[in-house]
């Protein structure tokens, strides 16, 4: 039976869930920010008070050149702790040490990063106090470069930041658009909120999920016809990596599967790349074991050609036809496993919504179904979506927002329902030891 919400109420019901799902990942975590010489260095001031807001501690480190830029009394009044410049500085060193300091951070975050700082990251110097704490801490690093867009296109930039993010080193953008030069192109700082979003799931995970995985898949299929061509979907893989993130940030060891799509991976979330819908297949039957949730993204091609021609097909006739045959029914065969995790299926339909995701969340025995309206410039391939979420015994209706915020909302639900269900199996399991060791009793007792 299906249950209806009064308007009220859902809305409560998904800030609550959102919250959730939060979980307040940054109370108490420390973060060093490291600020360097460029022009968006004001926005920091920003990121400093939304950190702060979000419960960290924020030990800000300045380069000499930020300082040019902004006054350390900014950040000191927003962070609340003295702001830390110079390598040489005694008392400060008496205080806390360098290396004291590199210990203290639990994730040190430069942004912005200028190309100098990256250059000088690349190359191992430690010449300041900023780079000096990079090379002696073992916390994660992330970097937010911001600089005028050629010196991002430049070579010696790519091949710096290639070098820095093949060592681990996290990239938090930059976004493309209009520069404070008045050139337009990638290097802008992303903002405040998106860089705090994108290095919570960084932090030591903290969250309802903590040592439970989740096994995700994203992203279109491609079935090959021949060497140069495919039968694929409209999938951007947007709603399914927004998942992979706040499920991360919910504390989860996150697994996505994805096939081909222009996104970058999700901090934190370890990433599978495939290209078919029997790749796919594989690739979830390998990485299933251990999973506490499976969430069902991707849009599997439902047919592939029955042949992959070994050469590139001619134009030789006027009309050609391409046999078709069924792929394997990924979500159906996990629901049917011995090793079922909690399931959640997204469906994707052009009409008939609601009747449709029923009949798939009962078919395929899931514990939780995302429904979205597809097509006419619906859902794929766009930033916004709206969800009705469906489990046996509630209905939910997520408005239109962006897909990130509709991720987060939706994790809420499924970890309540997660939850719930794991609870449920607990009580049952006890009372079925009670009532054996009753009958054992009243066995002893008989004989
Ligand atoms: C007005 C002005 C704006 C600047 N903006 C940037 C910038 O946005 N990004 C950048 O990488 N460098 C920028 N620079 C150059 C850096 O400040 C310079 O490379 C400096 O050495 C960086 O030092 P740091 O990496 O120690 O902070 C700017 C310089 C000036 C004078």
């Amino acid at each position: 039976m299906v249950q209806r919400y009064a308007g009220g109420v859902r809305s409560s019901y998904r800030a609550r869930m959102a919250q959730k799902a939060d979980n307040h990942v940054m109370q108490g975590k420390r973060i060093l920010l490291g600020v360097t010489g460029g022009i968006a260095a004001y926005k920091s001031a920003d990121l400093v008070r939304r950190l702060v807001e979000h419960g960290a501690q924020v030990q800000v480190v300045m380069t000499a050149a930020a300082r040019e830029f902004v006054t350390p009394t900014t950040f000191q009044a927003l962070s609340g702790r003295a702001v830390r410049t110079d390598l040489w500085d005694p008392a400060a060193e008496a205080a806390m040490g360098h290396i004291e300091l590199a210990r203290w951070a639990e994730l040190v975050l430069v942004a912005p990063a200028s190309a100098d700082f990256l250059a000088r990251l690349a190359h191992g110097l430690a010449d300041d106090l900023l780079t000096t704490l990079c090379l002696a801490t073992a916390a994660p690093i992330a970097v937010a470069p911001a600089m005028n867009q050629l010196m991002w296109s430049n070579a010696a930039t790519r091949s710096n930041v290639d070098l820095l993010t093949s060592r681990g080193m996290h990239l938090i953008g930059p976004a493309v658009g209009d520069q404070a030069c008045g050139e337009y192109g990638p290097g802008r700082l992303l903002e405040p909120m998106e860089i705090v979003s994108q290095i919570a799931p960084l932090l030591a995970p903290a969250g309802p999920l903590v040592g439970r995985r989740v096994l995700l898949t994203a992203g279109p299929t491609r079935e090959c016809i021949d060497p140069v061509r495919f039968v694929s979907n409209r999938s951007s893989g947007k709603m399914g990596f927004a998942m992979a993130e706040s499920m991360r940030a919910a504390g989860a060891d996150v697994v996505l599967i994805s096939g081909p799509v222009f996104l970058p991976t999700p901090p934190g979330v370890r990433r599978i790349d495939v290209e078919s819908a029997e790749q796919m297949y594989a690739a979830v039957q390998r990485e299933l074991p251990g999973t506490a949730i499976f969430i069902g993204t991707a849009a599997v091609a439902d047919y592939r050609p029955v042949a992959c021609a070994p050469q590139k097909i001619k134009k030789n006739s006027e009309t050609l036809a391409l046999e078709l045959t069924r792929t394997t029914d990924i979500l159906l065969q996990v629901s049917a496993g011995a090793q079922r995790p909690f399931m959640v299926g997204f469906a994707a339909e052009t009409n008939a919504v609601e009747h449709y995701a029923l009949a798939k969340l009962l078919a395929k025995n899931l514990d939780l179904i995302a429904a979205n309206e597809v097509g006419h410039a619906k859902a794929f391939d766009s930033d916004d979506n709206s969800l009705l979420v469906l489990w046996r015994g509630g209905r939910l209706e997520l408005p239109v927002s962006s897909k990130r915020e509709l991720a987060r909302a939706l994790t809420g639900v499924i970890i309540e329902q997660y939850l719930a269900q794991l609870a449920a199996r607990d009580r049952d399991s006890a009372a079925q030891h009670d009532s054996a060791e009753l009958a054992t009793r009243e066995g002893a007792r008989a004989s």
